[in-house]
C-alpha cells in the first residue's frame, strides 16, 4: 500500500508512503499514538502541571458543508469538525492561524501545541484548525462506500478552507484587517501552500512543511532517500550499515527463490504462512516498512531510529541475523507478537467501509494516491536497498482491486494534479517550503527559492515535520536555524500586512 504522508504534528501530518504493507500502517497508527502524547506534555508543560480539572482553551466544533462545493445542485452536507483557541488572540484585530487537517484525525491539540501555536502566542493571534473532510469525524456514515467517497478530493477540501474562512469570519466579525497564516505538514502542507495559491484573498501567508507538492506515479527517489539516509553518519548511519541492508535483503530473496519459506516465516514471526507471489511482497514490504519508517519518523520513534536500526545491523553477525533483530526490536517496540503478511488481509483492510473516527484514513489514503497523487514506493530501482519485489505494479493493482479505479486513470489524475498546482514550482507569493534531508518526502517538494517570497528552507539532519514540533531544548542548531528564520519570515509579513491592510493579499 501507500506509505502515508503523515506528518509529526499532534495534528499528526504522517505522509506515509504507499506500499500498503501491514507494518506501514501499524506504523503510522503508533507515530499518530506518540505525537499525541508529545503534544498532550508540551502542552502541559506550557500551562503547567494541572490541578483537578484541567483548563483547556480549545473549543470543538462543527460546521455544515456542501459534500460536493463544485455542483450546487447537490444539496448534500457533511458535518467538518473544527477547533478555535481564543487564548493568545487581541480583539479585534488580531491575525488568524489556520492549522489545516490532513490524513487523520485531529485533536484539540491541532490549536493547543506545536511550532504554529507559539508563533500564535508571540503575534496574539486567534488559533483555528480544520479537520479534513472524510477522515476522522469529519465524515457521513455512508463515506467509505465506492459511492460515497466520489467527493474526497484535495480539491473540496481547499473549497472546505474557503467555507470555514467565510464561517469564522462571521462568528468573530473580522475584516480585511485580520491576517491569516495558514499552516500545515505532509499533505496537509501542500493543502497550505495550495490554499495561498488558489486563494491568495483570502490567506496572506501560507508555511508549507514538508509538502510533497508534486505528485509522482513512481516514487522511485523516496527509497533512493532512505538509502541516502542509512548511510548518513550525521544520524548514525554509514556505507556498512547500507551494504547490511542490501545484503540481508538478498538473502532474503535467495531463501524466496529457493521455497526456504518456513525458515522465514519462523525466524521473522510471521502470523501465517506465506502463500506466493502476494505474500511475499507484502512480507519483503513489511521488512522494508521497518527501516523506511526508521528514516522518515527518525528520532520519533523511541527504539527504531537510524542510528539504533544500524548499531543492530552492523553488531549483528551476519547481514540476515542484523535483519532479524532489527525486526525483532521492531517487533517488541510495537508490541506485536507476530508479523501480519497476508496480501488477502490488506485488501480486506482497505476494502472496510467502517468507519473509524480515531486514528489515520488509510483507505481515504489510498483512495487520494489513486485519484490525485500517486507517491508509490517502489523499489525497483537500483538505488533502493530492499526488495525489487515492491514494484509500481503491485501497487496500483490495488487502485484497481479497492477501488475500480485503472493504471490509465491513475496515471492521468496524477499528470493533472501537477497541472492544476503548479508541482514544484508554484507561482504564488509568500509561501515557507520547510524540509528536512533525512525526510524521504523532501524530494517532492520546493527545496530552492522560487522567487524573493517563496522561500525554501532545508533542514540538516531533521526528518519528516520536525519544525512543526513545539520547540525543545534538544533541538538541534540547524533546527533552531529554521524555527529562527520561520518565525522571523513570520514577523516580518504581518508587519507589512499591517502597513499596507489592503495591498497585500495578491501581491508578493
Ligand atoms: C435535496 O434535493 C432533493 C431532490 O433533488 C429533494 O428531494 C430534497 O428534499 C432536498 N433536500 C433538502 C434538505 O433540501
Ligand atoms: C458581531 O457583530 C454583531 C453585530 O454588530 C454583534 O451583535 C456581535 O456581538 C458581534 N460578535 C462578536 C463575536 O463580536
Ligand atoms: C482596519 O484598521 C484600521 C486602523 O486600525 C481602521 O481605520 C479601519 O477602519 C479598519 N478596517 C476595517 C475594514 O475594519
Ligand atoms: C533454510 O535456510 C536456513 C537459513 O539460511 C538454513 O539453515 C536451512 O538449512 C535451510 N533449509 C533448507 C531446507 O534449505
Ligand atoms: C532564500 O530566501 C531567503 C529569504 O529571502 C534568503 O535568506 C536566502 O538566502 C535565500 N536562499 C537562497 C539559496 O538564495
Ligand atoms: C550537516 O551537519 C553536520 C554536523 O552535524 C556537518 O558535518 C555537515 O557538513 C552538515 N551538512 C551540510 C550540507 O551543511
Amino acid at each position: 500500500m501507500a506509505r502515508l504522508v503523515l506528518c509529526v504534528l499532534l495534528v499528526v501530518p504522517l505522509l506515509g508512503g504507499c506500499d500498503g504493507a501491514w507494518n506501514q500502517r501499524q506504523l503510522r497508527k503508533r507515530i499518530h499514538q506518540l505525537r499525541e502524547i508529545q503534544y498532550f506534555k508540551s502542552f502541559y508543560s506550557r500551562l503547567g502541571v494541572p490541578k483537578g480539572a484541567p483548563y483547556v482553551p480549545a473549543v470543538e466544533g462543527y460546521i455544515t458543508q456542501p459534500l460536493d462545493h463544485f455542483n450546487r445542485r447537490n444539496n448534500a452536507t457533511y458535518k467538518q469538525r473544527y477547533w478555535i483557541n481564543e487564548e493568545f488572540w487581541q480583539r479585534p484585530g488580531g491575525p488568524v492561524f489556520l492549522y489545516i487537517g490532513g490524513e487523520a484525525a485531529e485533536s484539540e491539540f491541532s490549536v493547543l501545541s506545536g511550532e504554529h501555536v507559539e508563533l500564535a502566542q508571540k503575534h496574539r493571534s486567534l488559533l483555528v484548525s480544520l479537520e479534513h473532510r472524510y477522515y476522522g469525524a469529519s465524515i457521513n456514515q455512508d463515506g467509505l462506500t465506492l459511492e460515497g467517497i466520489r467527493f474526497l478530493s484535495s480539491q473540496q477540501a481547499l473549497a472546505d478552507l474557503a467555507s470555514f474562512h467565510m464561517f469564522i469570519s462571521q462568528k468573530y466579525n473580522l475584516t480585511r484587517n485580520n491576517t491569516w497564516i495558514c499552516f500545515g505538514g505532509s499533505y496537509p502542507g501542500s493543502l497550505s501552500a495550495w490554499f495561498r495559491l488558489k486563494f491568495p484573498h483570502l490567506v496572506y501567508a501560507a508555511v508549507a512543511s514538508s509538502a510533497p507538492v508534486r505528485a509522482e506515479l513512481n516514487f522511485i527517489d523516496y527509497n533512493k532517500v532512505v538509502a541516502d539516509s542509512l548511510s548518513d553518519p550525521v544520524i548514525g548511519g554509514s556505507e556498512k550499515c547500507l551494504d547490511k541492508v542490501k545484503d540481508s535483503f538478498r538473502v532474503v530473496e535467495s531463501l524466496l527463490k529457493v521455497g526456504n519459506i518456513t525458515q522465514l516465516e519462523k525466524d521473522f514471526f510471521s502470523c501465517a504462512s506465506l502463500h506466493p507471489p502476494d505474500d511475499y511482497t507484502e512480507f519483503v514490504s513489511n521488512l522494508a516498512d521497518i527501516f523506511m519508517g526508521a528514516v522518515q519518523y527518525n528520532n520519533e520513534m523511541p527504539s527504531s531510529d537510524v542510528r539504533k536500526i544500524c548499531q543492530q545491523m552492523i553488531s549483528a553477525g551476519s547481514a540476515y541475523e542484523g535483519l532479524i533483530s532489527v525486526n525483532a526490536i521492531y517487533m517488541e517496540s510495537m508490541g506485536l507478537k507476530c508479523v501480519e503478511n497476508s496480501h488477502e488481509k490488506t485488501l480486506s483492510d482497505l476494502r472496510k467501509t467502517e468507519l473509524d473516527p480515531v486514528g489515520v484514513g488509510e483507505r481515504q489514503w489510498y483512495y487520494q494516491t489513486c485519484t490525485e497523487f500517486g507517491y508509490y514506493q517502489t523499489c525497483e530501482h537500483a538505488s533502493c536497498p530492499f526488495s525489487p519485489r515492491i514494484t509500481l505494479q503491485s501497487q496500483l493493482e490495488l487502485c484497481t482491486k479497492v477501488f475500480q479505479i485503472t493504471t490509465e486513470s491513475v496515471f492521468q489524475a496524477v499528470q493533472f494534479t501537477n497541472e492544476f498546482y503548479g508541482a514544484d514550482h508554484p507561482k504564488s507569493s509568500r509561501i515557507i517550503f520547510v524540509n528536512g534531508d533525512v525526510d524521504p518526502w523532501h524530494a517532492l517538494s520546493v527545496l530552492k527559492n522560487q522567487s524573493h517570497s517563496e522561500i525554501a528552507i532545508f533542514i540538516n539532519g531533521t526528518a519528516h515535520c520536525a519544525n512543526m514540533a513545539p520547540s525543545h531544548a534538544t533541538d538541534p542548531p540547524s533546527l533552531q536555524k529554521a524555527r529562527e528564520e520561520i518565525a522571523m519570515k513570520i514577523g516580518e509579513w504581518l508587519k507589512s500586512a499591517r502597513e499596507e491592510p489592503f495591498l497585500g493579499s495578491a501581491l508578493s
